[in-house]
């Protein structure tokens, strides 16, 4: 199926789903991979890396400034690191079409070049805050000038960074990520400290390449160093998109499916945390490649009890809320999801657009200010949802989909966004289900 991005996608329940599958690579590692080999001293080649739209975006913006980047996600894509140093000053905007990842990490890397870029974007990242980024660095000497002080398209005038110590005002991988990147251009040492540890990748790609990273507590500190190139590199399945079919798995009965060469790294396991705590039949087998812990996952159908996810575990599950919340609504009593704000930042408002998908199909669900609480188990039925250029919320409404009971389809308005982390999702889950999903013209 080549399902368009913007297209409507209609799914029809399905009996169980078994079998073996691999998901597309991990997106967060997959940016870092692009980012941090093109500013390396050497030649990578990058294997595993999703095809979705916005790691693309990260390869034309790499390319836009001057980096060799050639072959595809497909077979492999080789780029010519040659250093910081080798960035030239772009001849146009540079379009990070919906990938906030991309706008912010560029963002850390643009601060230490000496020249001027924009940043733009496409239509849901223009709405979404960058002054989180601009505001550290233009403490550490670049200038920025966005729209109404804080979106997009965000101008970078880069120079001359002085090291600094900053605490983050959210736990964020991307804040952290920009700072540090362009700590590792700035004179003296650059320190993040956060209020609860997000991912940590860029930290353990930067060890990877040479770089000393240390790590106090929720402290991490680097200065400016060379990047050694990785050379070959394998992007790691993507943790966020296997919570999705594994959902799909403990929900519905007579289902077990394995999901091979996931990454486990501890600061993306609050969905795992999550449904070990409701009583979910659910097991990985891990190993370690090129500092990142990976996992062999199988699920089992299951009788799931209810959860309360916030604090420091929120920040662990930060992509998995939609997905969490379709499986409580079939755990036997109230779950809670607090601490949660940040979505509203997201793709979409994620707390406003997971509880109309919820509740559109059946489900007992509250918002509230920064959180959702939802009473099951409620069956779901067939219904209508608004993706909202959401990937997240078109994945999580497909599996809600495939567990709903009756014989009518669930229409996923603009579904074909699922692309942008999980091309092939809807193959995959008609590989493992059988369930019935077409294309549809509204
Ligand atoms: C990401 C960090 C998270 C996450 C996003 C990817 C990253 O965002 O939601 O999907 O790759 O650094 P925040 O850092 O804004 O929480």
């Amino acid at each position: 199926m080549s399902e368009s991005a913007s297209g409507n996608i209609r799914i029809r329940s399905a009996d169980s789903v078994r079998g073996t599958v691999r998901v597309p690579g991990d997106k967060s590692i997959g940016h870092r991979a692009l980012l941090l080999s093109a500013v390396a001293d050497g030649d990578t080649t990058i294997h595993g890396l999703p095809t979705g739209h916005d790691v693309i975006s990260t390869m034309s913006v790499l390319s836009g400034l001057g980096v060799g980047i050639d072959g595809d996600p497909n077979a492999g894509v080789c780029v010519r690191g040659r250093g910081f140093s080798s960035l030239q000053a772009p001849s146009s905007a540079l379009n990070c079409g919906n990938s906030g990842t991309t706008m912010r990490l560029m963002m850390g890397l643009l601060a230490g070049r000496p020249f001027a870029a924009t940043l733009c974007s496409d239509g849901s990242l223009s709405r979404r805050p960058m002054a989180r980024i601009s505001t550290p660095l233009a403490h550490m000497g670049a200038q920025f000038e966005l729209v109404d002080g804080t979106y997009p398209p965000v101008k970078v005038v880069g120079g001359s960074l002085t090291g600094m110590t900053y605490q983050t005002p959210v736990a964020s991988a991307q804040i952290k990520s920009a700072v540090l990147i362009a700590g590792l251009q700035a004179s003296g040492m650059t320190t993040v400290i956060e209020s609860s540890l997000s991912r940590d990748h860029t930290e353990r790609m930067l060890a990877e390449m040479g770089v000393v990273v240390e790590r106090q507590d929720l402290a991490t500190s680097v200065t400016a160093s060379p990047l050694r190139a990785l050379g070959r590199y394998e992007v790691p399945g993507d943790i966020s998109s296997a919570a999705f079919l594994l959902t799909a798995a403990l929900l519905l009965p007579d289902s077990a499916i394995t999901i091979e060469g996931v990454g486990f790294n501890a600061t993306r396991l609050g969905f795992w945390e999550i449904v070990h705590g409701m009583g979910a039949q659910i097991h990985a087998d891990t190993t370690e490649s090129r500092g990142e812990p990976i996992a062999t996952i199988q699920a089992l159908s299951s009788s799931l009890q209810p959860f309360d996810l916030r604090g420091s575990q929120l920040v662990r599950a930060i992509d998995e809320v939609p997905i969490l919340a379709v499986l409580a609504t079939q755990a036997s009593g109230r779950s809670v999801i607090a601490d949660a704000a940040e979505l509203r930042v997201k793709e979409s408002d994620r707390i406003a657009t997971t509880a109309a998908m919820l509740r559109g199909l059946g489900a007992a669900v509250q918002e509230t200010a920064d959180g959702l609480v939802i009473d099951g188990p409620t069956p779901l039925n067939p219904g209508v949802i608004e993706c909202h250029n959401d990937h997240r919320i078109a994945l999580a409404g497909a599996i809600a989909g495939l567990i709903a009971r009756g014989d009518g389809w669930t229409e996923l308005k603009g579904g074909g966004c699922a692309a942008v982390s999980y091309p092939g999702f809807f193959d995959d889950v008609m590989a493992l289900s059988g369930a019935v999903v077409e294309e549809y013209s509204s």
